[in-house]
Protein backbone atom coordinates (compact mmCIF):
# COMPACT_ATOMS: atom_id res chain seq x y z
CA UNK A 1 0.00 0.00 0.00
CA UNK A 2 1.66 3.41 -1.10
CA UNK A 3 0.29 7.30 0.23
CA UNK A 4 1.79 8.60 3.44
CA UNK A 5 1.71 6.40 6.12
CA UNK A 6 -1.93 4.78 5.75
CA UNK A 7 -1.97 0.93 6.15
CA UNK A 8 -5.64 0.67 6.23
CA UNK A 9 -7.85 -0.96 3.50
CA UNK A 10 -10.65 1.85 3.59
CA UNK A 11 -14.06 3.14 5.20
CA UNK A 12 -17.54 2.00 5.51
CA UNK A 13 -19.67 5.59 5.55
CA UNK A 14 -22.80 4.98 7.05
CA UNK A 15 -25.26 7.82 8.56
CA UNK A 16 -28.16 8.47 11.20
CA UNK A 17 -30.81 8.05 8.28
CA UNK A 18 -31.15 8.60 5.00
CA UNK A 19 -30.21 11.67 3.14
CA UNK A 20 -28.14 12.94 5.64
CA UNK A 21 -25.10 13.51 3.60
CA UNK A 22 -23.38 10.02 2.83
CA UNK A 23 -22.27 10.64 -0.33
CA UNK A 24 -21.30 13.72 -0.49
CA UNK A 25 -18.74 12.87 2.92
CA UNK A 26 -17.70 9.55 1.14
CA UNK A 27 -17.01 12.12 -2.27
CA UNK A 28 -15.22 14.55 -0.06
CA UNK A 29 -13.38 11.95 1.24
CA UNK A 30 -12.17 10.14 -2.00
CA UNK A 31 -11.20 13.63 -3.40
CA UNK A 32 -8.88 14.46 -0.31
CA UNK A 33 -7.41 10.98 -0.31
CA UNK A 34 -6.37 11.49 -3.62
CA UNK A 35 -4.83 14.94 -3.05
CA UNK A 36 -3.28 13.17 -0.01
CA UNK A 37 -1.42 10.78 -2.85
CA UNK A 38 -3.85 7.71 -2.35
CA UNK A 39 -4.98 5.60 -5.03
CA UNK A 40 -8.63 5.32 -4.39
CA UNK A 41 -12.17 3.76 -5.05
CA UNK A 42 -15.87 4.44 -3.82
CA UNK A 43 -18.12 1.39 -3.80
CA UNK A 44 -22.02 1.87 -3.19
CA UNK A 45 -22.82 -1.74 -2.41
CA UNK A 46 -26.87 -1.47 -2.94
CA UNK A 47 -28.66 1.42 -4.83
CA UNK A 48 -31.86 1.59 -4.36
CA UNK A 49 -33.87 4.93 -6.45
CA UNK A 50 -32.49 5.65 -9.67
CA UNK A 51 -33.06 8.66 -11.75
CA UNK A 52 -33.52 9.20 -16.06
CA UNK A 53 -31.69 10.99 -17.93
CA UNK A 54 -32.95 10.98 -21.84
CA UNK A 55 -34.98 7.53 -20.67
CA UNK A 56 -31.92 5.95 -19.33
CA UNK A 57 -31.90 4.89 -15.59
CA UNK A 58 -28.97 6.21 -13.94
CA UNK A 59 -28.17 6.27 -9.91
CA UNK A 60 -27.05 9.86 -8.83
CA UNK A 61 -24.70 8.45 -5.79
CA UNK A 62 -22.83 5.98 -7.90
CA UNK A 63 -21.73 8.62 -10.44
CA UNK A 64 -21.02 10.78 -7.50
CA UNK A 65 -18.47 7.98 -5.93
CA UNK A 66 -16.88 7.31 -9.73
CA UNK A 67 -16.62 11.42 -10.28
CA UNK A 68 -14.39 11.33 -7.39
CA UNK A 69 -12.53 7.72 -7.51
CA UNK A 70 -8.74 8.22 -8.52
CA UNK A 71 -9.39 4.59 -9.66
CA UNK A 72 -11.62 3.85 -12.31
CA UNK A 73 -13.15 0.17 -11.43
CA UNK A 74 -15.43 -1.73 -12.86
CA UNK A 75 -18.98 -1.03 -12.05
CA UNK A 76 -19.94 -4.07 -11.43
CA UNK A 77 -17.77 -3.89 -8.44
CA UNK A 78 -18.64 -0.70 -7.42
CA UNK A 79 -21.80 -1.25 -7.66
CA UNK A 80 -23.10 -4.80 -7.60
CA UNK A 81 -26.65 -4.33 -6.43
CA UNK A 82 -29.11 -1.27 -8.10
CA UNK A 83 -32.90 -0.98 -7.95
CA UNK A 84 -35.10 1.43 -9.84
CA UNK A 85 -38.04 2.27 -6.70
CA UNK A 86 -36.52 4.44 -3.64
CA UNK A 87 -37.52 2.08 -1.41
CA UNK A 88 -35.48 0.28 1.59
CA UNK A 89 -33.02 -2.08 -0.18
CA UNK A 90 -34.58 -5.54 0.50
CA UNK A 91 -38.30 -4.49 -0.58
CA UNK A 92 -36.66 -3.51 -4.15
CA UNK A 93 -34.62 -6.33 -4.38
CA UNK A 94 -37.56 -8.47 -3.64
CA UNK A 95 -39.30 -6.54 -6.08
CA UNK A 96 -37.34 -7.62 -8.94
CA UNK A 97 -36.60 -11.19 -8.04
CA UNK A 98 -33.42 -10.95 -6.50
CA UNK A 99 -31.90 -11.55 -2.75
CA UNK A 100 -29.30 -9.32 -2.43
CA UNK A 101 -25.94 -11.84 -1.55
CA UNK A 102 -23.47 -10.45 1.55
CA UNK A 103 -20.60 -12.89 -0.22
CA UNK A 104 -21.21 -10.72 -3.49
CA UNK A 105 -20.41 -7.93 -2.36
CA UNK A 106 -17.64 -8.85 -0.01
CA UNK A 107 -15.88 -10.17 -3.18
CA UNK A 108 -16.49 -7.11 -5.12
CA UNK A 109 -15.21 -5.00 -2.33
CA UNK A 110 -12.17 -7.37 -2.04
CA UNK A 111 -11.57 -6.88 -5.78
CA UNK A 112 -11.41 -2.96 -5.30
CA UNK A 113 -9.42 -3.38 -2.52
CA UNK A 114 -6.62 -4.99 -4.66
CA UNK A 115 -6.78 -1.91 -7.14
CA UNK A 116 -6.83 0.89 -4.54
CA UNK A 117 -5.25 1.92 -1.51
CA UNK A 118 -8.41 3.20 -0.13
CA UNK A 119 -12.09 1.67 -0.65
CA UNK A 120 -14.76 4.27 0.76
CA UNK A 121 -18.03 1.97 1.18
CA UNK A 122 -21.39 4.01 1.29
CA UNK A 123 -24.41 2.14 2.86
CA UNK A 124 -27.52 2.97 2.05
CA UNK A 125 -29.76 4.36 4.94
CA UNK A 126 -28.73 3.74 8.39
CA UNK A 127 -26.94 1.07 10.16
CA UNK A 128 -29.79 -1.24 10.45
CA UNK A 129 -31.36 -1.54 7.16
CA UNK A 130 -32.13 -4.78 6.30
CA UNK A 131 -30.65 -6.02 2.96
CA UNK A 132 -32.60 -9.49 2.96
CA UNK A 133 -34.55 -11.69 5.26
CA UNK A 134 -31.50 -12.56 7.46
CA UNK A 135 -29.00 -9.90 7.16
CA UNK A 136 -28.64 -6.22 7.63
CA UNK A 137 -26.10 -3.02 6.35
CA UNK A 138 -24.32 -4.03 10.13
CA UNK A 139 -23.86 -7.56 9.21
CA UNK A 140 -22.22 -5.89 5.65
CA UNK A 141 -19.94 -3.52 7.64
CA UNK A 142 -18.94 -6.25 9.94
CA UNK A 143 -18.16 -8.99 7.15
CA UNK A 144 -16.23 -6.07 5.02
CA UNK A 145 -14.09 -5.31 8.57
CA UNK A 146 -14.00 -2.06 7.49
CA UNK A 147 -14.23 0.92 9.98
CA UNK A 148 -17.02 2.80 10.36
CA UNK A 149 -17.44 6.82 9.94
CA UNK A 150 -20.75 7.95 10.96
CA UNK A 151 -22.39 11.03 8.98
CA UNK A 152 -24.93 12.57 11.33
CA UNK A 153 -27.56 14.91 9.79
CA UNK A 154 -27.61 17.60 12.34
CA UNK A 155 -31.22 18.25 13.16
CA UNK A 156 -34.01 17.77 15.58
CA UNK A 157 -33.43 14.64 17.35
CA UNK A 158 -29.77 13.87 15.82
CA UNK A 159 -28.55 13.22 19.27
CA UNK A 160 -30.36 10.32 19.65
CA UNK A 161 -29.90 9.43 16.35
CA UNK A 162 -26.46 9.55 16.67
CA UNK A 163 -25.64 7.81 20.02
CA UNK A 164 -28.12 5.17 19.08
CA UNK A 165 -26.05 4.56 16.28
CA UNK A 166 -22.78 5.14 17.82
CA UNK A 167 -24.37 2.09 20.20
CA UNK A 168 -25.48 -0.42 17.80
CA UNK A 169 -22.38 0.04 15.78
CA UNK A 170 -19.95 -0.71 19.12
CA UNK A 171 -22.74 -3.79 19.68
CA UNK A 172 -21.63 -5.02 16.20
CA UNK A 173 -18.26 -5.14 16.90
CA UNK A 174 -16.80 -2.91 14.43
CA UNK A 175 -14.83 -0.04 15.49
CA UNK A 176 -16.08 3.59 14.74
CA UNK A 177 -13.13 5.59 13.26
CA UNK A 178 -14.97 8.72 14.31
CA UNK A 179 -17.98 10.82 13.25
CA UNK A 180 -18.73 13.99 10.82
CA UNK A 181 -21.29 16.54 11.73
CA UNK A 182 -23.26 17.43 8.64
CA UNK A 183 -25.31 20.64 8.96
CA UNK A 184 -27.96 19.75 6.16
CA UNK A 185 -30.24 22.86 7.15
CA UNK A 186 -29.68 26.22 6.60
CA UNK A 187 -30.10 27.53 10.20
CA UNK A 188 -30.01 24.91 12.53
CA UNK A 189 -30.99 26.40 16.48
CA UNK A 190 -28.41 25.43 18.48
CA UNK A 191 -25.92 23.65 16.41
CA UNK A 192 -23.24 23.90 18.42
CA UNK A 193 -24.74 22.99 21.45
CA UNK A 194 -25.99 19.58 19.30
CA UNK A 195 -22.21 19.03 18.49
CA UNK A 196 -21.32 19.61 21.70
CA UNK A 197 -23.43 17.15 23.35
CA UNK A 198 -22.83 14.35 20.62
CA UNK A 199 -18.98 15.00 21.15
CA UNK A 200 -19.52 14.53 24.93
CA UNK A 201 -21.50 11.28 24.59
CA UNK A 202 -19.87 9.67 21.57
CA UNK A 203 -16.96 7.48 22.30
CA UNK A 204 -15.55 8.16 18.85
CA UNK A 205 -13.10 11.37 17.27
CA UNK A 206 -14.97 14.16 15.37
CA UNK A 207 -13.37 14.27 11.91
CA UNK A 208 -15.51 17.45 10.81
CA UNK A 209 -18.18 19.97 11.09
CA UNK A 210 -19.73 20.54 8.15
CA UNK A 211 -21.34 23.94 7.27
CA UNK A 212 -24.81 24.24 5.72
CA UNK A 213 -23.46 24.62 1.76
CA UNK A 214 -26.15 26.77 -0.61
CA UNK A 215 -24.34 24.29 -3.45
CA UNK A 216 -22.13 21.75 -1.60
CA UNK A 217 -19.55 20.43 -3.85
CA UNK A 218 -16.32 17.73 -2.64
CA UNK A 219 -13.67 20.75 -2.98
CA UNK A 220 -15.38 22.53 -0.20
CA UNK A 221 -16.49 19.56 1.99
CA UNK A 222 -12.73 18.65 2.09
CA UNK A 223 -12.13 21.46 3.86
CA UNK A 224 -14.24 20.74 7.02
CA UNK A 225 -12.38 17.31 7.04
CA UNK A 226 -9.54 15.99 9.17
CA UNK A 227 -8.15 14.13 6.60
CA UNK A 228 -5.24 13.35 9.35
CA UNK A 229 -7.98 12.23 11.88
CA UNK A 230 -9.17 10.10 9.50
CA UNK A 231 -5.90 8.69 8.67
CA UNK A 232 -4.94 8.91 11.85
CA UNK A 233 -1.62 9.60 10.94
N1 LIG B 1 -23.57 20.24 4.36
C1 LIG B 1 -24.54 20.29 3.44
N2 LIG B 1 -25.05 21.50 3.06
C2 LIG B 1 -26.05 21.54 2.14
N3 LIG B 1 -26.57 20.48 1.52
C3 LIG B 1 -26.09 19.26 1.86
C4 LIG B 1 -25.06 19.10 2.83
N4 LIG B 1 -24.78 17.79 2.94
C5 LIG B 1 -25.61 17.15 2.08
N5 LIG B 1 -26.38 18.03 1.43
C6 LIG B 1 -27.40 17.73 0.42
O1 LIG B 1 -28.38 16.89 1.03
C7 LIG B 1 -28.84 15.93 0.10
C8 LIG B 1 -28.61 14.55 0.66
O2 LIG B 1 -27.19 14.32 0.71
P1 LIG B 1 -26.59 12.93 0.30
O3 LIG B 1 -27.13 12.51 -1.01
O4 LIG B 1 -25.11 13.03 0.44
O5 LIG B 1 -27.23 12.03 1.46
P2 LIG B 1 -27.13 10.46 1.65
O6 LIG B 1 -27.08 10.21 3.11
O7 LIG B 1 -26.02 9.94 0.82
O8 LIG B 1 -28.53 9.97 1.07
P3 LIG B 1 -28.94 8.45 0.65
O9 LIG B 1 -29.49 7.85 1.90
O10 LIG B 1 -30.01 8.69 -0.39
O11 LIG B 1 -27.74 7.77 0.11
C9 LIG B 1 -28.10 16.19 -1.24
O12 LIG B 1 -28.88 17.02 -2.05
C10 LIG B 1 -26.85 16.94 -0.77
O13 LIG B 1 -26.32 17.79 -1.76
MG1 LIG C 1 -26.12 8.54 -0.73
Amino acid sequence: MSGRGFSGQGFFVTGTDTSVGKTCIAAALLHGFAASGLSCVGMKPVAAGCDWRDAVAYWGDVEQLIAASSVQADPAWVNPYRFEPPIAPHLAAAQAGVTIQLDKIVAACRALQAQADVVVVEGAGGWLVPLNAQHSMADLASQLGLPVILVVGMRLGCINHALLTAAAIQQSGVPLAGWVANQIMPDMPAFDANLAAIQTHIAAPLLGAQPWFATPDQNNVVLHLNLDAVLNR
